[in-house]
């Protein structure tokens, strides 16, 4: 059986310019990201500075923009100072927040070393969880402030002369989370949030700062918890944080699939509690969501092994092979994101290496691309201009989770300067073929010069160390009659046309 849906593009709709932020990822100290994922000293092809080239190469070909750095949950009880300095001065420290041993030597000059290579911004979190005002205030002049103090003295002592001028800042890390060391109450968190945030505006007036907001739609306070953090900190910041993972262990294939769907409502939920307090407070500003951790989590099997692992260096955790798809959900959850251009000002996948890691490393061996990498890099590389306001027509069907959501989705970029154009495609029928008919009105003279697709027969596939390319993107079959292009959507796929 094949299920149609049609396209209608008009270049003239935008709906916002492709914000690049959004293909931001994120780095925490956790299980092995850091330690034998972006870092191994001893590894064969490790660089002067120890971090894996390999691994490098990995990720400036995914097209990261912005990595979120050092937590996560990790953040809450971290001190920074302990990771600068000579390497033998360092402690080793127990990190309570995934029970590990923390050796300290990599810490923020390191990361900012890595972060140059891969060319990417650095989004750096703070903690608010065990510490406030003076630590922030610290970290920042160790960070942002040229020279003549002590702590900015201290950092040339390290050996690094310039400002690292960092400009994006999360006011801590889920705060609402139980979970959290130093858990706050939303009043409690509101105002700290404030008083952070006014300090490190009068030593640096340039910094973006992010709020937290809830760790998922899910929570209990959600709604609540942006209404009162606001309320407290709303003229003093730029974006409020949301995070979001999808757990394929805990619904059927079909919710799953829909797990776009479900962000965007969430998405809508955040920007519309925000704009209301914005309205109530008579503010002008409008404030951008930062998704700062987002990505399909198999939590539910990974619960428990926290505790169970005891306390070691760089333990394995909630590493898992990525499949067919994880990797079409992924792909609808960014086109989701580039629907929302016009709001999300900033979107972190988490995370990048080993613990729920786009990239997998194997220690002193390989480093290879897991499913999921395939749709970032392909929307990374090619979402390019503008996104347009294009609307699908086309069967829906019924899913537990999220009520009635469209078989088929799309989302079109458009490129003035190259006159490139972009379709992002979605099949949700695990088994039926798609059918995308697409008008191409004004562009009718675009031809497509490449049109691939992640999908397989079966959708449980993944790589793995020993086959690394098991899942790649293959070329899909389209074809052209006039001004009217068809592409033909496996069952339970994500597909990528460019046109030009
Ligand atoms: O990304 C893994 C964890 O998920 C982060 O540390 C935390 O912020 C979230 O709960």
């Amino acid at each position: 059986m094949t299920v149609s849906a049609s396209l209608a593009i008009d270049p003239g709709s935008v709906i916002a310019p492709v914000n690049r932020r959004i293909f931001g990822s994120f780095v925490e100290h956790m299980g092995r990201c850091v330690y034998t994922g972006i870092s191994e000293p001893s590894h064969p092809v490790a660089d002067e500075d120890g971090l894996r080239s390999d691994v490098l190469e990995l990720v400036r070909e995914l097209g990261v923009t912005i990595v979120r750095y050092p937590g996560g949950n990790f953040v809450s009880g971290y001190r920074w100072e302990d990771g600068v300095g000579p390497e033998p001065d360092r402690p080793t420290r127990l990190d309570t927040a995934w029970r590990t041993v923390e050796p300290n030597t990599f810490g923020l000059d390191e990361f900012a070393r890595w972060a140059a290579k891969a060319e990417v911004d650095i989004m750096m979190t703070l903690n608010l969880g065990t510490r406030g005002v003076p630590d922030a205030l610290d970290l920042l002049e160790y960070a942002n402030y040229p020279s003549g103090t002590r702590l900015s003295d201290l950092r040339r002592s390290h050996g690094r002369q310039a400002p690292y001028g960092i400009r994006t800042w999360c006011l801590g890390n889920e705060m609402d989370g139980p979970w959290q060391l130093g858990h706050k109450t939303a009043e409690e968190y509101g105002r700290l949030a404030a008083e952070t945030a006014r300090a490190m505006r009068m030593l640096d007036p340039d910094v973006e700062l992010v709020l937290c907001g809830s760790s998922g739609s899910t929570m209990p306070t959600f709604g609540v918890w942006e209404e009162v953090v606001l309320g407290h900190a709303y003229e003093l910041v730029d974006m409020i944080s949301a995070h979001a993972y999808y757990d394929p262990e805990t619904m059927s294939i079909e919710s799953f699939l829909a797990s776009g769907v479900d962000l965007d409502r969430y998405l809508g939920n955040v920007i519309a509690i925000a704009d209301r307090v914005g309205d109530r407070i008579g503010s002008a500003k409008r404030l951008s969501l930062s998704l700062d951790e987002w990505n399909v989590w198999y939590l539910q099997r990974h619960m428990d092994e926290g505790p169970s692992l005891g306390w070691r260096e760089a333990p394995r955790i909630s590493e898992d092979n990525y499949t067919v798809a994880d990797a079409v959900v992924v792909g609808s959850l960014l086109m989701t994101l580039l629907r929302r251009s016009d709001r999300v000002g900033i979107a972190c996948l988490a995370q990048l290496v080993n613990s729920l890691g786009v990239i997998r490393t194997a220690p002193g061996g390989p480093a290879w691309r897991q499913a999921i990498y395939h749709p970032f890099a392909l929307t990374a590389a090619n979402a390019v201009g503008s996104v347009l306001a294009a609307t699908v027509d086309g069967p829906g069907y019924a899913t537990g989770e999220y009520g009635e959501v469209p078989v088929i989705d799309a989302v079109v970029t458009h490129d003035d300067v190259t006159g490139n154009l972009s379709i992002f495609v979605v099949n949700r029928a695990t088994t039926s073929v798609g059918k995308l008919r697409v008008d191409l009105g004004e562009l009718g003279g675009h031809q497509v010069r490449e049109y691939v697709t992640v999908a397989d027969d079966d959708l449980g596939a993944a790589n793995t160390e020993r086959e690394p390319d098991r899942v790649v993107p293959s070329p899909g079959i389209h074809a052209r009659d006039g001004h009217r292009l068809s592409l033909e959507l496996a069952p339970g796929s994500w597909s990528f046309a460019r046109l030009a």
